[in-house]
């Protein structure tokens, strides 16, 4: 078996061991915005290491998150972004197009369905923290990666339709290069959503990888030669 599955494996047994960089990363970030006022779906833990892993891109980088929803991680990605000259583009279909989101969410998505906000109260959400260097771009992210999207992404976030989630890291694939990192949230198998930690096993099978980590629900890597 290769050996970053053998790691992986590893880190996915143990999800409460963190290294002691997350620690004090969790310590120092993890409260930045406030998950109960904003809403949304990640630990304080995962907030912190979106702010780290962007704020450390190399400057003028490109990041892209895949499931906005109320933007507690667009947030936290953008306040990293803020630190290295970075900027943020977050998809979402918002309170658009709810038939559709309904037809393809999985059972996890119908319950904030209804309460979805619109991309100008989410913009609203990041402006108040003193948040500007991002874009929202109101779509399915598929539709973006095939319509028009052109930029090399340093970046990724997914945390989308879990059902789609093979066909979102295929069709953004193209944009990502050696250096780029790729976040998949919900992954941790203890999470239960057995498409997207099946899915990342086999993604650190084939891909060349660097710098596998886990925080939580969340599994990272870098893209190497
Ligand atoms: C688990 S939530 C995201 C939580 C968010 N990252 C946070 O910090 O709270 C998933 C979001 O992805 C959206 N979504 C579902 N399918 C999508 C797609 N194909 N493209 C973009 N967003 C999608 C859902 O409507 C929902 O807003």
């Amino acid at each position: 078996m290769k050996k970053d599955v053998v790691k992986l494996q590893k880190l996915w047994k143990n999800k409460y061991s963190k290294p002691i960089r997350h620690r004090i990363s969790r310590l120092m970030y993890g409260r930045k915005f406030n998950a109960r006022e904003i809403g949304g779906y990640l630990s304080p833990g995962e907030g912190a290491m979106l702010y780290v892993w962007a704020s450390k891109l190399p400057r003028n980088s490109t990041i892209v998150e895949i499931g906005t929803l109320y933007g507690l991680s667009t947030c936290y990605l953008t306040a990293g972004a803020q630190k290295s000259d970075s900027k943020v583009y977050a998809i979402d279909p918002f309170a658009s197009n709810l038939e559709r989101q309904i037809k393809e969410s999985d059972e996890e998505q119908n319950p904030y369905i209804n309460r979805k906000q619109s991309k100008q109260e989410v913009k609203r959400t990041l402006r108040k923290r003193g948040l500007t260097s991002f874009e929202l771009i109101k779509g399915f992210s598929l539709d973006v990666a095939r319509n028009g999207w052109q930029r090399p992404i340093d970046f990724i976030f997914i945390d989308g339709n879990h059902q789609q989630v093979q066909e979102d890291y295929e069709s953004w694939r193209q944009f990502l290069s050696n250096g780029s990192r790729v976040a998949f949230h919900d992954s941790n198998p203890s999470f239960k959503i057995k498409e997207v930690s099946d899915f990342v096993k086999s993604i650190v099978e084939k891909e060349k990888i660097a710098y596998l980590e886990q925080v939580a629900s969340i599994t990272s890597f870098v893209l190497r030669k």
